[in-house]
């Protein structure tokens, strides 16, 4: 199992770029099997959530040409023939469920074992049943399987009881084939269904209100590949800005979305660090321990629940007593045993955490068990006095693309050992 060796109390000083969207890009992905020609992915992060999905394209019968240090994928469905995705496929990303999407609007039928993903929650699929059912579809789940079937699609009025990102899209990669118009009313408006919205737009589909939480569709009897530039990362982005306030530092991220990055600036300047924008560059600069500030995870535009486990990283050092809400998963606290074996003060009731600052953290061997859970143990181990060595890099890998070499650019004294 790969680990990180990271020594501890450097400022991070220096500039970064932004990678793409982890979650845009695993949803960009599959919605190229809608089309009936080859689509070409740009600006995709070379991270392996991005290298499974290709192969599991490739397994369902698409070719795929994958240039990971180019961040370009050519995805050509022409013999894209297999509406059944296995476990062994699946287990590795929560996002291959958009296959269930994607196989109702191009087949009408399918079978998704239920995806893995991090583990933060239960995570229950009941919104994307709900939609498919309302398109016309048949949907069951049994034996850790999805099947999906519908002689043909038909749009509807959708209500979503939760603002899910999964079921916001996955029922607009069905809707965007199905006959007639379908609405999702109390749809998710992360960045990521504005990016996707835009790529199917590009291919032929006809949707409109992404970005608002009313989205309609008129669906189309068929799609062209296209060509998309997929958006930058703003929980990426937004990691670098927590670490350079966790270290005391000054970093810029170049190539970002200022406006995705609203509510992690505002929380930022709250803890007293220095939040500048220019064109579509953000630079944060931090001086000394930050001054401690409550927080709620909200869905977009809200603060997102991705950087809540890299926030309470930074609040371990700070002055004072943060207290930490957690509304979307029931289970995304399960990090902060091991920032406590760092020396942090943290108490976990339900889903809120109450963070005691403290002046310093002390390196330690840890243990990640998921992807932000992993960069928060990152964030803790570079503001740290000595040697955290992080263990399970492979979460990092998943939605991380080339940390190392980013810290490292910024003068962070960081090494991997596979
Ligand atoms: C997406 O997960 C992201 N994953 C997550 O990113 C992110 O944390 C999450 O949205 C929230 O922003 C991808 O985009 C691949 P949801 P998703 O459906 O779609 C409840 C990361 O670290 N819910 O918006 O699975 C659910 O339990 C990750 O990059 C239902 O009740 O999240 C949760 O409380 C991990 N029924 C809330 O909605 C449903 O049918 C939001 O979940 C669906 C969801």
């Amino acid at each position: 199992m790969g680990r990180l060796i990271i020594e501890g109390g450097v400022p991070l000083e220096g500039t970064i770029r932004v990678s793409g969207s982890k979650n845009a890009a695993v949803a960009a992905i599959p919605a190229a099997l809608l089309a009936r020609g080859p689509s070409r992915l740009e600006n995709l992060p070379n991270i392996t959530d991005v290298a499974v999905f290709a192969d599991i394209l490739r397994a369902l019968g698409a070719s795929v040409d994958w240039e990971p240090e180019q961040g370009v994928m050519v995805i050509d469905p022409a013999g894209f023939c297999c509406t059944e995705a296995p476990y062994e496929l699946v287990k590795r990303l929560r996002a291959s469920y958009y296959l269930i999407g994607v196989f109702l609007a191009r087949f009408g039928h399918g079978q998704v074992a239920l995806p893995g993903g991090c583990d933060i929650g239960l995570r229950p699929i009941d919104q994307h049943m709900k939609g498919f059912r309302a398109l016309g579809a048949q949907a069951s789940m049994e034996y850790g399987v999805v099947t999906v079937d519908a002689d043909k699609l038909e749009g509807s009025t959708i209500y979503l009881d939760v603002t899910s990102v999964g079921a916001t899209i996955n029922i607009m990669l069905a809707a965007c084939l199905a006959e007639g118009r379908t609405v999702i009313e109390n749809a998710a408006k992360e960045p990521h269904i504005v990016d996707l919205a835009n790529y199917l737009n590009a291919m032929g589909a006809r949707i409109q209100g992404a970005g608002t939480d009313v989205i309609r569709i008129r669906g189309v009897r068929e799609l062209h590949g296209a060509t998309h530039a997929i958006i930058p990362d703003e929980i990426e982005a937004a990691t670098y800005m927590l670490m350079a306030v966790a270290t005391g530092g000054r970093v810029r991220v170049t190539e970002v979305i200022p406006k995705h990055l609203e509510a992690v600036g505002a929380k930022l300047r709250e803890t007293g660090a220095e939040v500048r924008e220019e064109g579509d560059t953000v630079e944060v600069i931090s001086r000394g321990r930050p001054r401690a500030a409550n927080v709620k995870t909200l869905p977009y535009p809200g603060f997102p629940t991705d950087l809540q486990q890299p926030y309470v990283a930074v609040m371990c050092r700070a002055r004072g007593v943060s207290v930490v809400q957690e509304t979307l998963f029931e289970n995304r606290f399960g990090y902060a045993n091991e920032l406590i074996r760092m020396g942090a003060s943290i108490r976990v009731d339900g889903r809120t955490a109450i963070v005691e600052g403290v002046e310093k953290l002390y390196g330690a061997p840890v243990r990640a068990s998921d992807l932000r859970g992993a960069a928060a143990l990152v964030v803790a181990g570079l503001s740290a006095q000595g040697r955290t060595i992080v263990e399970g890099t492979y979460h990092l890998d998943r939605g991380y693309a080339a940390m190392v070499q980013k810290l490292q650019a910024l003068g962070a004294r960081v090494a991997r050992e596979d």
